[in-house]
């Protein structure tokens, strides 16, 4: 196969940070090349340089045996290169068409030709096999349509390449296999495709070969077909690291009851909510996305009100009426949508992880700078965080390393019962293994944890006790000897 991409000797300097260093690979001609490394390695830099959204950096990129130089990201569409991006941005009192064609409507006479544009998007989207229309208004539709529609925009544009940066992480699992279906079907029709994922299930299931950087430097191309999961990871880390989700201490739970939820009911949301929390116990909510275990879960931390029903914390009643409250009561919540209930920005890496916390780091009104460093250089070294450096402005770390951050602010909080709203969402492989072994620590200091979780074998490996959901309500409470992937399933899906 001819060669599509060449990147040669791309190196990428932030502000005291090598992003990428000296990174030589090229892409072949219609192929599907995953770009894998842990937090932190660089892949999304490459893309935003690849699309000229970072114009200033040190080699060059051939494609198609051309150098291009692209100054910004428009500069690229128009070249037939775009990117599907894991936040659609897109606006929402536009319909469909407007949205594919923003920027580049036909015109006829100096008007936009609006029969013209939605031909031609109308026929896009069959191509597509989507079940909206253009004349439709895009805030009604699912985030997997959304990015059908990024997609739509690239085909517009007639792309030659699309690249996709953690497409998956906010799809149902259908929305995941309709997505990875069209991802095939683009590559048969001749586009070449780049995509960055965690999910080595994805890489096997469409990829061609992966390129790994480690540390911003290129380590290798694989063959997909001759490699394994192992190997890969070998290559991410540059070291072993299980792959599963394991409990390696022996299970700690007891009889006593930390926290009790009796029929928790939110009108129209979720109903008839029961369920008991152990101490020492990892207790894990399984369903599928949008099962509503996340609304009950804000419920409990008192972020968001509820209809009836009674949460009850060391056998006494309590009222939760703000995640404040929460707090009084040593309840803590680790928020799924990390990114915009997460950190401050301007805060540097020690502070945020502070933040809810201050009061354990100060006396007299005075915070104590040097206990604020301590703590975080901790979860630095046991979660991995790159660049390991307290100072760091947490908006600057890649996606998966800010979101350790903001794990590690709660853990700081020392809570007694702790929410982790899907844990390991965007987080590389050698890090979900570290996060694993802190909440096993947690546990066996006697905390305990509520896991909610899409991913089926860390809900198998790490729970106690797993209750699925299906649409707002329980479907079942299986036991830690009961679990398989087949009964979880069977209870999400209503079976
Ligand atoms: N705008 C920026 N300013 C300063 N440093 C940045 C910026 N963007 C990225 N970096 C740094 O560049 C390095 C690579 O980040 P990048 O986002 O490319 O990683 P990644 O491989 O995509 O990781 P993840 O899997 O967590 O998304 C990181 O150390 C990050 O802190
Ligand atoms: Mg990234």
């Amino acid at each position: 196969m001819p060669t599509m991409i060449e990147f040669s000797n791309i190196t990428k300097q932030f502000p005291g940070n090598k992003a990428l260093d000296d990174v030589c690979f090229s892409v072949e001609k219609g192929e599907i090349h995953a770009l894998l490394g842990e937090n932190g390695a660089g892949k999304s830099t490459l893309l935003n340089i690849f699309h000229g959204i970072y114009p200033d950096y040190d080699g060059k990129i051939l494609i198609d045996g051309k150098k291009v130089a692209f100054k910004n990201a428009n500069d690229a569409i128009e070249f037939g290169i775009s990117k599907v991006h894991q936040e659609v941005n897109l606006v929402t009192e536009l319909t469909v068409g407007q949205n594919i064609a923003l920027g580049y409507e036909p015109t006829r006479r100096g008007l936009v030709d609006y029969d013209a544009m939605y031909q031609k998007t109308d026929s896009i989207l069959e191509r597509l096999g989507c079940r909206f229309k253009s004349r439709d208004r895009v805030n009604a539709l699912s985030t997997g349509e959304m990015q059908m529609i990024l997609i739509a925009k690239a085909l517009f544009h007639n792309a030659k390449i699309i690249s996709f940066d953690e497409p998956t992480s906010a799809l149902t699992d259908r929305e995941v296999d309709r997505l990875l279906k069209m991802i095939l079907e683009l590559k048969a029709q001749g586009i070449t495709i780049l995509y960055i994922t965690h999910r080595l299930d994805e890489v096997f299931a469409i990829a061609d070969r992966a390129s790994i950087l480690r540390d911003g430097k290129f380590v290798g191309t694989l063959n997909i077909k001759e490699t394994t999961k192992e190997e890969l990871i070998r290559h991410m880390v540059g070291r072993d690291v299980s792959a599963y989700a394991v409990r390696n201490n022996p299970l700690c739970a007891t009889d006593e009851v930390v926290l009790k939820v009796e029929d928790l009911c939110k009108n129209g949301v979720f109903e008839h909510i029961s369920f008991e929390l152990h101490r020492g116990e990892i207790l894990s909510f399984a369903g599928l996305v949008g099962s509503k275990r996340t609304d009950v879960m804000r419920a409990v931390f008192g972020a968001d009100p509820y209809t009836s029903g009674e949460i009850y914390i060391g056998g006494k009643k309590a009222e939760i009426k703000s995640p404040q409250d929460a707090l009084k009561y040593s309840l803590g919540l680790i928020p799924e949508n990390r990114k915009t209930q997460g950190f401050v920005k301007n805060f540097n890496n020690a502070r945020n992880m502070a933040l809810a916390s201050l009061n354990r780091f100060s006396k007299r009104g005075f915070i104590n700078d040097k206990k604020i460093l301590e703590n975080c250089m901790y979860y630095t070294r046991e979660m991995n965080l790159h660049p390991a450096d307290p100072e760091y402005l947490t908006e600057s770390l890649s996606g998966g390393n800010a979101q350790k951050v903001i794990i590690a602010k709660w853990m700081t909080t020392d809570a007694d019962i702790i929410i982790f709203d899907e844990p390991t969402k965007g987080i590389d492989v050698g890090a979900k293994a570290e996060i694993y072994r802190l909440m096993e620590e947690l546990v066996a200091k006697g905390k305990s944890i509520i896991m909610v979780s899409s991913e089926l074998p860390e809900v198998i490996g790490m729970s106690d006790r797993v209750v699925v959901m299906r649409e707002g309500k329980m479907m079942g409470c299986l036991k830690r000897e009961e679990l398989n992937e087949e009964i979880i399933m069977k209870f999400a899906m209503g079976g």
